[in-house]
């Protein structure tokens, strides 16, 4: 495996054998982060949580429930297309390209792009880079069933992961951005983190994103309202998670999951809402908080595209478009690019 070419003290590097080792920023970096950022998103009149922080270990989890229920039509959506789009896919690739993944989660997609690469490579080098935890545990469940795999995991945020990246070799990549995560950001911090990664890229680099599509209301809204109650939960656990390790006070039972289709901006807006007036203490961010009835926490935007949006959007930016694939109901879209 090549060297870093410098030293990125800022990462504690772990090293599980010879072919895993990932590297985390300092605890008191991240819970620093933590108590900083939700000091300044609650203090404001529009409350919000950023939805990087759903995802502690019981989020995670949460959020692989939610990929199987029948409601949420996006991940067996893009796995579908991901299953046929393996021979175009080949004609891009040789043997000395590394893949990195964006909000690599529980790694199950990446398997489909696996399959290709170790299929085309003595030696396959994985670079999953997810904020959270469950990194660890999906890079040793890869390297059960793939020997040729070799894997580096950056558990920090996407733009670290990036910055940290660009102290690798300079092998070609392919990079994944799937599951329309890219579909929180808003349109215009979405327009300056495409340009990040464009700029993250060599010439010659590829990069996949997945997005989902604009469609009926209805299957929209039920994707994240689904009827057991799980995306409710996975909502919810952020401010559980906010009473483990910032030391609040949040009662659950008095918020509820608020989430709806806005039309307009083409986009799920996901909420917690207040049910009664209440006060809550964040005791690690000396912070005291009053809740109106009816107030909403926003905690999520999942934007959805038609395809010529999509051609603009990665056009502006710069990028090539090598391709594009859809499933038969066109529900989902995923988008091949290069920087050339
Ligand atoms: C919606 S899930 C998608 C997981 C997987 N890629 C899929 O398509 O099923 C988003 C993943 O990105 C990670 N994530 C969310 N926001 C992040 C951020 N700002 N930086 C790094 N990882 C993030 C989460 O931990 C989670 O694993």
């Amino acid at each position: 495996m090549s060297d870093f070419k410098e030293k990125n003290i800022d990462y504690k590097q772990y090293v599980v054998d010879s072919q895993l080792r990932y590297f985390k920023p300092h605890a008191t970096k991240v819970e620093k982060s933590f108590a900083e950022e939700i000091t300044s998103s609650l203090n404001q009149n529009s409350k919000f949580i950023n939805p990087k922080f759903f995802y502690d270990k019981k989020g995670s989890d949460l959020f692989e429930s939610i990929c199987l229920l029948p409601e949420y039509y996006p991940t067996r959506t893009e796995i579908s297309i991901l299953k046929k789009l393996g021979h175009d896919l080949l004609l891009y690739l040789d043997e000395k390209i590394n893949l990195v993944e964006l909000g690599s989660g529980a790694s199950v997609k990446t398997r489909l792009i696996l399959d290709i690469f170790t299929k085309l490579q003595p030696k396959t080098e994985y670079f999953p880079i997810d904020i959270s935890e469950i990194l660890t545990e999906s890079s040793e469940q890869l390297l059960e069933d793939y020997d040729t795999l070799h894997i580096t995991g950056i558990i920090d945020t996407y733009e670290g992961g990036l910055e940290f990246l660009k102290t690798y070799d300079d092998k070609k990549n392919l990079i994944l951005f799937l599951g329309s995560s890219f579909g929180n950001f808003t349109p215009d911090v979405g327009k300056l983190f495409l340009e990040k990664i464009f700029f993250t890229m060599n010439t010659g680099d590829l990069f996949l994103i997945g997005l989902d599509l604009v469609k009926d209301k209805t299957l929209l809204e039920s994707a994240y309202d689904d009827s057991q109650g799980i995306t409710a939960k996975f909502n919810l656990n952020v401010l559980s998670r906010i009473n483990d390790e910032l030391d609040a006070d949040f009662n659950l039972n008095n918020f509820s999951h608020y989430s709806v289709y806005n039309e307009i901006d083409q986009r799920i807006e996901m909420n917690l809402k207040s049910l009664v007036s209440q006060s809550v203490i964040i005791a690690k961010c000396n912070l005291s908080l009053n809740f109106n009835k009816d107030e909403l926490i926003h905690t999520e935007f999942s934007h959805k595209y038609h395809v010529p949006q999509i051609e603009k959007l990665l056009n502006d930016v710069g990028f090539q478009i090598k391709q594009m694939w859809l499933d038969d109901k066109e529900y989902f879209s995923l988008t091949l690019v290069s920087k050339n």
